[in-house]
């Protein structure tokens, strides 16, 4: 199959002291570029559709600089809104699976996009999650617990997540057109469409840089994470 990779990196990293992470360095290489390099190495990636805030075309060139990519498309405010501009682009290419995934996630692997591609045709959408090691609560707004799901029926997800294109591209604009904005992951937009969505095994090293307190082995990485 012809396959795709929207990588949306326009996220302004409000949680991140306000700085767009995806362009600060992590052992030696920006986030972003880690991110898609893997992609860029895929045997099995065809294009890879960059999603970046307008004003960051010079910083996200300069780090990309030798990795060849489609030139880089302008978010929303939105993660949804950035993926709708990635798929948008993609159109005309039409390929048969698409891959969304966050510049954030610098660790996926290779066989992660592999294992991605491979559910996504068979089931048509697929998302990698993990087996929630905590107990979850759903709390009321006045900090009441409500519920306490059974916990071997609860993953956390993460990307790539993939999908056939044509679907998820139509999903995506219906959801626009409907005015739902809200879907903070490409299968919860699939979900809503009425997709059925397979969870496949996910890596614990595949975090989603959000705040330096999220990096791995945090003494020696927040070291190595520099302006
Ligand atoms: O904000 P969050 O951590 O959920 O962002 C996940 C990914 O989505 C990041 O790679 C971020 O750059 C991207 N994003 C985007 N456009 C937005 C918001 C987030 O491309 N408006």
């Amino acid at each position: 199959p012809k396959v795709a990779a929207v990588i949306v990196a326009a996220g302004s990293g409000s949680r991140f002291g306000g700085s767009p992470k995806q362009y600060r360095y992590l052992d030696g290489l920006p986030i972003v570029r880690a991110a898609i390099a893997t992609f860029a190495s895929h045997e099995n990636i065809d294009h890879i559709q960059p999603v970046i805030r307008s004003g960051d075309s010079e910083i996200f060139a300069r780090s990309l600089s030798g990795i060849e990519t489609l030139p880089a498309v302008p978010g929303g405010a939105t993660r949804q809104a950035s993926v709708r501009a990635g798929l948008e682009a993609l159109a005309a290419l039409k390929p048969d699976i698409v891959l969304v995934h966050d510049a954030a996630r610098p660790f996926a692997t290779a066989e992660l996009i592999t294992n991605a591609i491979a559910a996504a045709q068979t089931f048509g959408a697929a998302v990698p999650g993990l087996q929630v090691v905590d107990t979850v609560k759903v709390v009321g707004e006045d900090d009441l617990v409500i519920d306490t799901p059974d916990r071997s029926r609860l993953r956390t997800v993460q990307t790539p997540q993939a999908f056939r294109f044509a679907p998820l591209l139509d999903a995506h604009r219906r959801a626009a057109d409907e005015g739902r904005d809200g879907f903070t992951d490409d299968s919860a937009l699939a979900e809503w469409a009425g997709l059925r969505v397979n969870i496949f095994e996910g890596e614990r090293s595949n975090v989603k840089i959000t705040t330096p307190d999220d990096l791995p082995d945090s003494r020696a990485s927040k070291a190595a994470l520099t302006d």
